[in-house]
């Protein structure tokens, strides 16, 4: 996680756009912040605990033209001024940013102590400067001596470095995300394109095992192994800034919620020829495994349902950090599915590394275009969400389901049927989403926003749904909540149901509704709140949600109220639904 930046050029408010460049990146770490700037022939810096969103970067120089910034998400050592970054050497010379974890850390420390360096953070980070200034007493090459360095370096990072008494910016990656801005004035890398959009539209992507440096009039690619130069294509990305902003809205949550009044519609508005493609791949592999992390892993786990409910085509789902003891069944004739919000999810990363090592074909729905993910996969279908910047993933969720179900659907032979029933969802979505029905979740909040516990029981496609608002609940608000399988139950977490414990029922119109209602029932009888989310209000129910009912889209319906629900929560508990406590939107570490 953490979210870097640097700028070089011929614009002397590097500072302020660096802090600007970061204000954008936070989604991916806000435990600290801090910036470094050459002033003359030393570096100057500022670092601080806590969000950067308040922060005025012109205050810090008026006149500098190469800086570089980040905003952390601590994973070695606390959050203390000592581990924000940029970490620097001891004389202050070299400055580094860094995202990701270099794993050989210790090793690489003890053999630096040993030639009589001293660290002053807990971080992994602080050897790249220390290395770096051992690899300058070989060359006096900055950038050559950060390639060396680099060559040392185990683990996914993307560093960004500059020297004192060099003018030029240096960057390097490996696993984590690094995109250049090409600006007629300068040159911009960051870790997401958000950071310089306001800047330019045209960039070039770093690939893995490679480094870039910069005088601010020019720019050059090179291996870090083979120290080779690479060409690189200018693209024009197409973004869209007004979707970017949350407008009106107080949160970012609440606007990407609101957003899906369109965004579904927008998912299912894929050509045929592109859903066929991942629907013949299914059909043709030998065994199609789906991985992902979090809540795009659930849309995978009620993809299993779709499959098997729509196309009778059996899938596996594995959360992708547990993908990796799959190799041993894995062949060429495998298919993996990843899904992802972001396209940056290290652990899914490595998945698809397992099945390519393997022959197999990898296809990836993704939502942020010309993401590593994007990139990696043999063929991509994009879900057209448009930005999601809340750290609670919402309208990519539901993007998800829709492309998958329609996938399921295609398997079928009934692709155009799939189409139907989701663009009609889709506009049952668009009118459920109304001031009325966000009171009514405004209202049920108030009643259980005391409680520390809430349980949610869903059975099928509405099972995965359970355990996706479960961290809905759990990321914004901090209530401990936990989904379970309705039928799972009476097998042992119904001994924590007492008088007054709020559970969620997420329920359909169809051959399983009996069944979950009875699993409602047996909570009743332990004296819980029963809350139930459905197309039909019933006796068993305290308080109703409705919900239309959608048939095979009902995970896509039910999940909805509840990301409603998880804000209200969240906003009546004092919480910051946008950027919730020891979270980040992109996870680029394992
Ligand atoms: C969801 O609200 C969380 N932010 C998290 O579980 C997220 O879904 C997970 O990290 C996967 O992210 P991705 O879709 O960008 O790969």
């Amino acid at each position: 996680m953490c979210g870097i930046f640097g700028y070089i050029g011929k614009r002397t408010d590097a500072t302020k756009m660096a802090v600007d460049g970061l204000k954008s990146l936070e989604y991916r770490g806000y435990d600290s912040w801090g910036v470094a700037w050459k002033n003359g022939d030393h570096l100057d810096t500022k670092k601080e605990i806590g969000k950067i969103s308040g922060v005025d970067g012109s205050l810090l120089s008026s006149n500098c033209s190469l800086a570089i910034g980040h905003t952390r998400w601590a994973t070695h050592g606390g959050v203390t001024i000592a581990n924000a970054h940029p970490q620097f050497n001891a004389d202050k010379t070299i400055a580094v940013v860094h995202n990701g974890i270099f794993e050989n850390y210790q090793e690489l420390r003890d053999e630096l102590k040993a030639k009589g360096h001293t660290f002053v953070s807990d971080t992994d980070t602080e050897i790249a400067p220390h290395l770096i200034e051992e690899y300058l007493k070989q060359t006096d090459d900055f950038a050559h001596a950060v390639r060396l360095a680099c060559q040392r370096f185990t683990g996914r990072y993307a560093i960004l470095a500059v020297h004192a008494t060099s003018d030029t910016l240096v960057a390097a990656r490996t696993g984590s995300p690094l995109i250049i801005g090409v600006a007629k004035d300068g040159y911009f890398i960051a870790s997401d394109t958000p950071a310089f959009m306001h800047h330019t539209r045209t960039v070039q992507y770093l690939d893995d095992g490679e480094m870039v440096v910069s005088n601010g009039n020019s720019i050059i690619f090179t291996d870090i192994e083979t120290g080779e130069e690479r060409h690189k294509r200018e693209i024009e990305i197409t973004i869209n800034l007004e979707q970017a902003d949350k407008g009106n809205f107080a949160h970012f949550m609440m606007k990407e919620i609101m957003d899906q009044k369109e965004s579904v519609a927008r998912a299912v508005n894929q050509s045929d020829e592109e859903i066929m493609t991942v629907a013949n791949a299914i059909r043709d592999a030998q065994g199609t495994f789906l991985a992902a992390c979090g809540t795009a892993g659930k849309a995978c786990m009620a993809a299993e349902y779709f499959f098997s409910v729509v196309s009778e085509k059996h899938v596996n789902f594995a959360p992708a950090s547990e993908f990796k003891v799959y190799h041993h069944f894995l062949k060429k004739e495998s298919l993996l599915i990843v899904v992802s919000q972001s396209g940056e999810t290290a652990d899914v990363l490595e998945a698809m590394q397992v099945a390519k090592s393997k022959g197999a074909k990898v296809l990836s729905i993704v939502n942020v275009e010309g993401s590593s993910i994007d990139r990696a996969s043999d063929y991509t279908l994009h879900i057209n969400a448009g930005p999601e910047r809340a750290v609670a993933s919402t309208k990519a969720l539901t993007g998800q389901l829709a492309v998958l179900l329609l996938v399921a659907y295609a398997l079928a032979g009934k692709l155009q049927e799939g189409k139907k029933l989701l663009l009609e969802t889709a506009s049952m979505i668009n009118d459920m989403l109304n001031p009325r029905y966000i009171e009514r979740l405004s209202q049920l909040a108030e009643r259980i926003n005391h409680k520390e516990d809430l349980y949610i029981i869903g059975k099928s496609w509405n099972y995965p749904m359970a355990m996706e608002s479960a961290i809905k609940i759990q990321e914004v608000s901090y209530i401990h909540a936990e989904g379970f399988a309705g039928g799972e139950l009476k097998h042992g977490p119904i001994a924590l149901i007492e008088e007054g414990t709020p559970c969620i029922v997420l329920a359909g119109n169809d051959e399983v509704t009996p069944d979950i209602l009875s699993n409602a029932v047996q909570l009743k009888a332990r004296g819980a709140l029963v809350i139930g989310v459905a197309p039909e209000n019933n006796e068993i129910f305290d308080e109703w949600i409705k919900v239309p009912d959608a048939f095979a889209a009902q995970a896509l319906v039910n999940i909805i109220p509840i990301q409603v629900l998880a804000y209200e929560l969240a906003i009546q508990r004092g919480k910051d639904p946008d950027m919730p406590r020891n979270l980040a939107k992109s996870v680029t570490v394992k």
